[in-house]
């Protein structure tokens, strides 16, 4: 059957058969919020970049957490900024480190809400790197240690769930049995398992003060042009042991998390990264577009795409026009 029987603009005519019919949903479950932690006290930071957010210190942060928990979104997760930064981020392992002190603080005034913590080096580095510098390059082997003794002082300070954002070659496998051994069999690894060298993380290096002081990130992180090595990097993430593998960004490669979905059918995240969330704001700024549609439709679009949850600067925003779904 064809036109004039078949007519697809019966289903559109009135709201309730699109609902009906609406093929992908977006709950607030489906959002994890970034929150990024500085030392002090009472400290709110504008990131200029990035309109609507900022550095918290610890106290702040804790009561933003009360805000999320409250609109019912499921986890954050924490980026620090450390006070000092050295050749190989030990700030990233400390024990009163500001993540640490953050995940302690959070757990206590809000028990139910998830926290993951970002596991990499750049953000403590004082050159930028993601791990240690061997001559002009990153050192792949000698960073695995070090990454491991930051995801195991965030499980120490209770952190819920870890997410290795380095793309190091090994850093999953190095991680878990870290944590086995030291009796967090029990916390889940999320990969950050297809990770590009894009331009659109610009804002985030301005809020997480992680810009590479020389060279760029292209010899860790993958070739924006590679959609079957994303497939190969989620296949190894999974073989050494993630829980859950992610794509970043998200909207330029909504091809590459369509594949890892249908490849593997395993839990699958999605960062709507710093350039993704200011591309979108800038538009709104300008009146270019209407806000609640076009962030809306952005994250529908990333669900559609085979994500089961996304990270993103919008949570706090979106959350209060969605619904929660529960049994
Ligand atoms: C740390 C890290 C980055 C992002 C998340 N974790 C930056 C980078 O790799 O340079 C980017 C997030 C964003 O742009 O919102 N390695």
């Amino acid at each position: 059957m064809a036109f004039p029987e078949v007519r697809m603009r019966r289903l559109r005519r009135t709201e309730a058969f699109r609902r009906l019919v609406r093929e992908t949903t977006l709950t607030v479950d489906d959002l994890v919020m970034p929150l990024f932690v500085v030392p002090g006290h009472g400290v709110v930071k504008p990131v200029q970049s990035m309109p609507g957010v900022a550095q918290l210190s610890v106290d702040r942060a804790v009561e933003e957490c009360r805000r999320i928990a409250d609109l019912g979104i499921p986890a954050v997760i924490l980026f620090g900024i450390p006070e000092y930064k050295d050749a190989t981020g030990s700030s990233a392992w400390r024990d009163d480190g500001v993540v640490q002190q953050a995940i302690r603080a959070i757990k206590t005034a809000c028990p139910g809400l998830a926290v993951i913590t970002d596991v990499c080096l750049c953000e403590y580095t004082d050159h930028g790197h993601c791990g240690v510098i061997v001559g002009q390059d990153v050192d792949n082997d000698a960073t695995l240690d070090l990454l491991a003794k930051e995801a195991v002082s965030h499980a120490q300070a209770g952190a819920d769930m870890v997410a290795p954002s380095d793309m190091m070659d090994g850093r999953v496998a190095a991680i878990r049995e870290a944590l086995d051994a030291e009796g967090f069999e029990h916390i889940p690894i999320l990969a950050y398992a297809a990770k590009f060298a894009s331009a659109f993380y610009g804002p985030f290096r301005e809020a997480a003060e992680s810009a590479p002081r020389f060279g760029d990130r292209r010899s860790y992180q993958m070739d924006p042009a590679n959609g079957n090595e994303a497939l190969r990097e989620v296949e190894l993430d999974l073989e050494e042991g993630a829980d859950i593998v992610m794509v970043k960004p998200a909207t330029f490669y909504l091809d590459v998390l369509w594949r890892v979905k249908e490849t593997f059918g395993c839990p699958v995240a999605a960062y709507q990264v710093s350039g993704e969330y200011a591309m979108i704001q800038l538009l709104v700024q300008n009146g270019a577009v209407d806000e609640k549609r076009a962030v809306l439709e952005s994250l529908l679009a990333i669900r559609r795409a085979g994500a089961d949850f996304v990270l993103t600067y919008f949570a706090t925003k979106v959350a209060p026009w969605l619904t929660r779904f529960s049994w």
